[in-house]
């Protein structure tokens, strides 16, 4: 070789090496700048928990959300599925509504009574967020900003409200906390002639909201304790102007003041804190944004798209009112044929705390609900009833509920994706990262007593 040529040699072998080296650091940035990239990617910033809410109100919402009172047979309270003890739901594959005894896992259905929900009881972590937009699996309560995207959102409920957030009420929890008092099998009771038990509501429409709100108030404002914590929470209102939308306040306050947890080793990644996660957790969330593609749903800062989806999730149970024994999901609201069987996506923090899992707990193991959605269909040939308990067995349907199931699939999950074991641990470490640590410990929210002096079993 000549010198020219020698030299020419040496530089394209200089050139080649040091593009293979900064081809090397592009391939292998550090975990850390991979993730956070990821993050950025995604739009996922610190959660705006909202407004810390006014003591007096959170008071008042600590008695009215423990205190049976609020149910037709003063039998049930909001906390009896939402226990701070089990992460702010019931432990159960489906709740059970009045008339069923105990609490948490060991609830049991009352024989006569058969109250058994078509669903999974809700986490309420987080939800004083302003980011909130949907509520309940269904979405039957949810805001939405005009088409131009200004003014205020515009809030569509079940009981016909006229359309904008009512006036009286704080935020989008506050309208959905009036809800759950309506239903015959959840709170509001049917049975009229119980030796002992007085239900006034029993003869109200199961659609007539207004007649149970309005009955409320009338029980809460007989006690003096509720008209003493109603005055304090309220020092501007009349009495006899005080409506359910000051409960639905109330309530929204407690919730947000007691179940508003940020501090998960996520939450601390967030906040700029790179030791807050493990290896594993870091390489789960950079699978989670990255090839996993859970992201394209549960995106956001709070893990949902606040949209509806059909995973292929398996029905069982009752079956949701009057369309027959399925669960439309979605379409049970929206009347559109397209939505059948979409559920809201559900956010993620503490979701190792809250099962079992999917709208009508169906999963009774987290990796199972995570693993369902890498292949729904070849998963739902697998399902196996028979680890139900068998009250929800003996009210499904199996075969005839999820005859069109399949049909619907979302396009996202309806390929499946191949990961291996180790990636499905990284991606389980990465879920448990989202739980704030504090989930174990929630038993400062319940109060001593309630003002109806009704028992509240102790919850922690
Ligand atoms: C019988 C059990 C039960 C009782 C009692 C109950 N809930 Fe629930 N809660 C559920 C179930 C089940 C869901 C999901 C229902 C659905 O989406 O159709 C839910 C959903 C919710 C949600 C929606 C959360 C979200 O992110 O969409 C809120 C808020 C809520 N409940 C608050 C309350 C309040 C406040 C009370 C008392 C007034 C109450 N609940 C009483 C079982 C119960
Ligand atoms: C097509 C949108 C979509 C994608 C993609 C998706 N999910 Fe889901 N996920 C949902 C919906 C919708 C549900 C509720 C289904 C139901 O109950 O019927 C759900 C349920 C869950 C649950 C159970 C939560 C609970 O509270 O019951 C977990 C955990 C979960 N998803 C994790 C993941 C992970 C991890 C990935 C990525 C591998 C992922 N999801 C991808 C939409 C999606």
């Amino acid at each position: 070789m000549s010198t020219p040529t020698r030299l020419l040699a040496a530089c394209v072998c200089i050139v080649v090496l040091a593009a293979g080296v900064t081809l090397l650091v592009d391939l292998d940035p550090s975990i850390d700048s991979q993730l956070r990239r990821a993050l950025a990617d995604a739009g996922v910033t610190r959660l705006d928990p909202g407004p810390a809410p006014d003591s007096a109100l959170v008071e008042l919402g600590r008695a009215l959300f423990f205190d049976r009172e609020m149910s037709g047979r003063r039998d049930i309270a909001c906390a009896t599925c939402h226990l701070p003890s089990q992460a702010t739901v019931d432990g159960l594959s489906l709740s059970l509504g009045t008339g069923a005894s105990g609490l948490g896992p060991e609830r049991q259905v009352d024989a006569a009574v058969k109250s058994i929900l078509p669903r999974n009881a809700i986490d309420l972590f987080n939800r004083g967020s302003p980011e909130w937009r949907t509520f309940f699996w269904d979405g039957r309560v949810r805001a939405q900003l005009p088409a131009d995207g200004q003014g205020r959102p515009v809030v569509e409920t079940p009981a016909g409200f006229p359309g904008m957030i009512p006036p009286g009420a704080d935020n989008l929890l506050a309208v959905a906390s009036m809800f759950p008092v309506g239903p015959s099998i959840e709170m509001k009771g049917e049975d009229r002639h119980i030796p002992g038990e007085e239900n006034e509501f029993a003869a109200v429409e199961a659609r007539d909201m207004h007649g149970v709100w309005d009955g409320l108030m009338q029980r809460f404002l007989k006690l003096p304790g509720y008209v003493d914590l109603f005055a304090r929470a309220y020092p501007d209102v009349p009495k006899e102007q005080l409506t359910f939308q000051h409960v639905g306040n109330a309530l929204a306050a407690l919730q947000i003041d007691a179940f508003t947890l940020l501090e998960s080793p996520f939450d601390r990644y967030l906040a700029g804190d790179d030791s807050a996660l493990s290896e594993q957790e870091k390489r789960g969330g950079i699978l989670f944004y990255g090839k996993a593609k859970c992201a394209a749903c549960h995106g956001g800062n709070l893990f949902t798209d606040h949209d509806f989806h059909n995973i292929g999730a398996p029905q069982i149970g009752p079956g949701m009112g009057f369309k027959g024994i399925e669960d439309l999901g979605r379409a049970g609201e929206s009347n559109d044929a397209e939505d059948r069987f979409k559920f809201r996506t559900p956010p993620l923090r503490n979701v190792t705390e809250t099962g079992p899992w999917f709208h009508n707990g169906v999963m009774l193991t987290l990796r199972e609900a995570v693993e369902y959605h890498l292949d729904p269909e070849t998963a739902f040939e697998r399902i196996d009833l028979s680890k139900l308990p068998r009250e929800i067995q003996q009210v499904s349907s199996f075969d005839l509920q999820n005859l069109n199931v399949m049909h619907s699939l979302d396009h996202r999950v309806a390929t499946p994706l191949e990961l291996s074991e180790t990636e499905v641990d990284e991606l389980m470490a990465f879920l448990k990262a989202l739980t704030d640590p504090a989930v174990k410990d929630m038993g400062g929210a319940v109060p001593d007593s309630v003002p109806s002096g009704l028992r509240f079993d102790k919850l922690d």
